[in-house]
């Protein structure tokens, strides 16, 4: 079989996690939470997002977040910028990475950013640009890139397009979200199959919602097509909350049991990743998601 030899996981709980709970987390939950991903050898952790706590006020105390993570860390923290104001604001808390966010569907763009997606890109060009003269690497986020919750599927071509125009603006990465995760194996296969012809892999990641229990199946034939950063959720939190039906994303945990047993190195202490989840889970008060946390 044709598998990379080292994976590198995007953590994204304590943003597309934290982002979907009833009720905000309180900051020190969040930094302690963040701080136990970090100990546990993710080396990029999603610490939040500046987006308007208007629409999504869970997300409301990232500029506090962001100032009191160390500096020095050897872990990328990276957040959501909607919009310039959005990455004014990052700019402020010192923060070194960022993403934008577009769709392959017009209806979820509108829902999820209130315009369609080539405004939106008219949008991320001067965002992007701003961030790469300050030194700030800037990753591209396409949602709904097999099924939108409002349009049904979505076809191959136009995610390429959305990808290209990412790419143009100077993202590093595309980060392909299945958002409400109505993917199977071979959907996911369709899809890279169109990207790959003008996209190479290692431009490429994979972020994969576990609506349907199609996420881990999907990362393995996306594995075998040459992609080698995988997005997931300590504890399987997640979900859009302008995307109904969008439950947790892939659990790191089960991801990173996948990938012991199948020898594929990534630098992560299970024991510890299982705590951390362990850890939010009992403060919101859920059963945790992952699968491999619950057997262990
Ligand atoms: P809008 O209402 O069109 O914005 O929202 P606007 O520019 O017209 O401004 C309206 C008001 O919002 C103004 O305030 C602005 O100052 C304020 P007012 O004058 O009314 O007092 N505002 C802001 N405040 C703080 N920070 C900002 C900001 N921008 C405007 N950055 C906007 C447009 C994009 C801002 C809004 O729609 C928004 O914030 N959307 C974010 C939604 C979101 O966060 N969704 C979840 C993340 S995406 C996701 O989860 C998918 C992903 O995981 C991949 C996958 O799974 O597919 C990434
Ligand atoms: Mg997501």
């Amino acid at each position: 079989m044709n598998l990379p030899s080292r994976v590198r996981i995007v953590e994204v709980g304590p943003r597309d996690g934290l982002q979907n709970e009833a009720t905000s987390v309180d900051v020190a939950t969040k930094l302690e939470l963040i701080q136990q991903l970090s100990d546990a050898g993710l080396s990029y952790i999603e610490a939040g997002s500046f987006v308007s706590p208007k629409w999504v006020p869970q997300m409301n105390g990232s500029d506090a977040i962001f100032q009191q993570l160390p500096a020095n860390s050897a872990t990328v923290f990276a957040a959501l910028t909607p919009n310039m104001q959005g990455l004014e604001r990052a700019l402020a808390c010192g923060v070194k990475e960022v993403a934008v966010f577009a769709a392959a569907s017009e209806s979820f763009s509108q829902k999820n950013i209130n315009c369609s997606i080539a405004e939106s890109l008219d949008r991320f060009r001067p965002v992007a640009a701003r961030a790469i003269t300050e030194g700030v690497n800037v990753r591209g986020y396409i949602s709904c890139v097999v099924g939108c919750p409002y349009e049904g599927a979505i076809e191959p071509n136009k995610v390429a397009d959305v990808a290209k125009q990412l790419l143009a603006m100077g993202c590093y990465e595309i980060s392909l979200g299945d958002t409400i995760g109505v993917g199977t194996p071979a959907a996911i296969e369709q899809l890279l199959n169109r990207l790959l012809q003008d996209i190479p892999p290692n431009r490429l990641a994979v972020h994969l919602h576990d609506t349907y229990g199609q996420a881990l199946a999907n990362v393995l034939r996306a594995l075998q097509m040459g992609i080698s950063v995988v997005d997931s959720s300590v504890a399987g939190l997640g979900g859009c909350p302008y995307a109904q039906g969008a439950s947790g994303n892939l659990a790191t945990e089960d991801l990173v049991y996948m990938l012991n047993g199948m020898g594929i190195e990534h630098g992560i202490d299970l024991a510890k990743l299982v705590a951390a989840g362990q850890f939010i889970s009992q403060h919101l008060g859920r059963v945790n998601a992952s699968k491999v946390a619950r057997a262990l």
